[in-house]
């Protein structure tokens, strides 16, 4: 769970689509995050989905009418509603509640409820596609943009009308995801982050190589952090089986060699680089050109050295820059930490104690931040979505100050 949306209160505005049942996913992810979700919907959007799904899972009830409702505060419940929203998500958003929006138009409790919203405002619009790139709805979309709402583009592909095209309603952990970014302050904007992820992977042959457990979820959740945070962000990768951030540049690589030459590259223009990938330290020798035949009762492999990416990286590091290392250890932590730190002149390095279970492929890590002034940082144990948050903190500070 990130903060962003921790205890923030979000009113989901529910209209008459298709696409209703998948905002009940949408109510579910936005909890997740630990919102606080009220639902309005729109007399259309109940002839999808009652107002019972969303009540059930929102534990409020859920706001249909101004008029016809006993409840107390009825007659003013969207003003209410409205003062106390952080974030107002309208999803799916018809042409109809669009073009209502865009002229300030106030004919039912959704439309009324809107007008009052002082919050941010994002609008995910669903419906045909022919529709959706009408003069009326592109007009009244441009409107809204200029008024400060974001407008997250619906999905390209199969629409229930049978046809294709641009309209569809966009996976809801998208929807968070590009949530997640507007909540996120931007305290990285102008900054180039370079991170490394991932194991690397040493062929044997052409069809087998020694690699390692890394997930790539650490190096993946600091690159998706800084990105939120407004930086221009550099993935290096090795073979993962995660998801990209979106908005990153990702350069996929496979062995040590490789990764190295996409990283020297693209540290030039780094302000921060941190090297979170688990590079392999020995390749074979003599990679067999052909598959290696079972023939022999014994097999012998050569392995020579590779490079020290983060060596290099460091010794190759302006005084503008800030470098961060990891350091994955199953004994004697600190110790080998400040060894690295100094042998490969980085500014922090970021230890963790790993196997029995911990550190790879888990979405939590326990790490413990070792500076270059020998001030020492433990954390608890925590997601590594909220670990890569404050490690860039402290990485913003010391950027901050010039080391
Ligand atoms: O020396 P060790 O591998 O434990 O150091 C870990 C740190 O060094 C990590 O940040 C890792 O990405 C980096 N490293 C590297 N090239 C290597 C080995 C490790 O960049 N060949």
């Amino acid at each position: 769970m990130m903060e962003q949306l921790k205890n923030k209160n979000v009113v989901l505005c529910v209209t008459g689509g298709i696409a209703v049942y998948k905002a009940v996913e949408l109510l579910r992810l936005l909890q997740k995050q630990g919102a606080k979700v009220r639902v309005i919907m729109t007399r259309a959007a109940m002839e999808f989905v009652t107002p019972l799904t969303f009540q059930a899972l929102s534990g409020e009830p859920v706001f249909t009418d101004l008029f016809n409702d006993n409840t107390v505060d009825a007659s003013i419940r969207h003003i209410r509603w409205a003062e106390d929203a952080d974030l107002v998500v309208v999803a799916p958003a018809t042409a109809n509640i669009i073009g209502k929006m865009a002229h300030g138009i106030a004919d039912d409790a959704l439309s009324t409820f809107l007008l009052a919203v002082r919050s941010r405002i994002v609008i995910c619009p669903a419906m045909n596609t022919a529709m959706y790139e009408s003069r009326a709805v592109q007009r009244n979309i441009d409107i809204l943009e200029n008024d400060g709402c974001l407008l997250i583009e619906p999905g390209v592909g199969d629409m229930a009308c049978g046809t294709s095209g641009a309209g569809r309603f966009p996976a809801p952990a998208d929807i968070v995801d590009r949530i997640l970014t507007l909540m996120t302050p931007k305290d990285l904007k102008g900054r180039c982050v370079l991170v490394s992820a991932g194991p690397t992977r040493e062929a044997i042959d052409p069809v087998r190589f020694i690699s390692n457990h890394s997930s790539g979820k650490m190096g993946y959740a600091i690159a998706r952090a800084a990105e939120r945070r407004g930086a221009m962000v550099t993935l290096v990768s090795g073979p993962v089986d995660i998801e990209p951030p979106l908005h990153v540049k990702l350069v996929k690589v496979q062995s040590a060699d490789q990764m190295k030459e996409a990283f020297l590259d693209a540290m030039g223009d780094a302000d921060i680089a941190v090297k979170v990938a688990a590079v392999a330290d020995y390749r074979v020798k003599n990679q067999a050109e052909h598959k290696i035949k079972k023939t022999e009762e014994q097999l012998v492999l050569e392995l020579e050295k590779n490079p020290d990416i983060l060596k290099c990286a460091g010794q190759k590091k302006r005084s503008d820059q800030v470098l961060v290392g990891f350091a994955a250890e199953t004994q004697d932590l600190k110790e080998n930490a400040v060894k690295k730190l100094e042998a490969k002149n980085l500014d922090m390095i970021v230890g963790n104690l790993v196997g029995g279970g911990k550190g790879f492929g888990t979405d939590d890590n326990t790490v413990t931040f070792f500076f270059k002034d020998g001030r020492v940082e433990s954390l608890e144990s925590m997601d590594k979505d909220q670990v890569a948050h404050i490690l860039l903190d402290r990485i913003l500070s010391l950027h901050s100050k010039g080391q």
